[in-house]
């Protein structure tokens, strides 16, 4: 018990000294220090996704489908833990069968952001997160770019421009970086704190953006 308390200790003074503002709005899962390649984390990519798909503003960002915490999404019964194809959750999201979201004209999800949520639920529909900070040379297609589908493109498209900027390419990245609006909105510093309606970006993506800045921002 001691012991469970005391890693319990380590981890979350680690989560308060690294990170200013952490995963988005709820972070009471268990948190894992290294990100394992073949999990897919609730609070790293299932709740973002949910937050800039579903849950913005006007949508099911309140009253009885309420897509913003653990809590709320698993109180809401579209999801079915270890059972994909029978989660609501997942039909919806594949159009299929009854109505399909995120309703016209957001855009549809694409493939791997839906086998994101498959794998998520067929691990269990865990409430889990991880650190993984490691400082190792990011790219834009392997590494920022799919922070910023994650957590970004889906509130930032041609269907759906939140505020009028548009995040779907390196080009409209690149821009963003020599403004000083994409680590501006990361910080909420000058600009409003992104993803909007929450407590901000995990601190070791925000780091691997920035070194990717510091890197020169190129398109690689
Ligand atoms: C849930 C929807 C949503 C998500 C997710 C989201 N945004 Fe936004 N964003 C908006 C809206 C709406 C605005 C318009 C301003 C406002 O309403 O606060 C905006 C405004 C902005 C602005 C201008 C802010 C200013 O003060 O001028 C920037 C820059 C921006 N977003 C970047 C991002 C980045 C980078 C991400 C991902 C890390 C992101 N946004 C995720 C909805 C979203």
């Amino acid at each position: 018990m001691k012991k469970i308390f005391f890693s319990f200790l380590i981890v979350g003074s680690l989560v308060l000294v690294s990170c200013k503002h952490d995963i988005p709005i709820d972070l009471n899962g268990t948190i894992s220090q290294n990100c394992h390649p073949d999990t897919v984390y609730f609070g790293n990519t299932i709740l973002p996704l949910l937050v800039s798909n579903c849950a913005m503003p006007g949508c099911h960002n309140h009253g009885e489908l309420n897509l913003t915490s653990y809590a709320s999404v698993m109180n809401s019964g579209i999801v079915k833990p270890g059972h994909p194809n029978t989660s609501k959750l997942v039909r919806v999201i594949n159009g299929g069968g009854e109505e399909a979201m995120p309703p016209s004209p957001y855009s549809a999800l694409t493939s791997d952001q839906i086998n994101s949520i498959k794998t998520w639920i067929d691990q269990g529909a865990k409430f889990n997160s991880c650190i993984g900070c490691d400082t190792v040379n990011y790219k834009f297609a392997a590494d920022i770019w799919p922070i910023l589908n994650t957590n970004c493109y889906g509130c930032h498209n041609n269907n759906n421009p939140g505020g009028n900027i548009y995040i779907r390419n390196y080009t409209d990245v690149q821009a963003m970086v020599l403004d000083g609006s994409l680590i501006g909105s990361l910080q909420g510093n000058g600009y409003a704190l992104m993803p909007k309606n929450s407590t901000g970006l995990q601190s070791c993506k925000i780091i691997q953006i920035q070194k990717w800045i510091n890197d020169g921002a190129q398109n690689n």
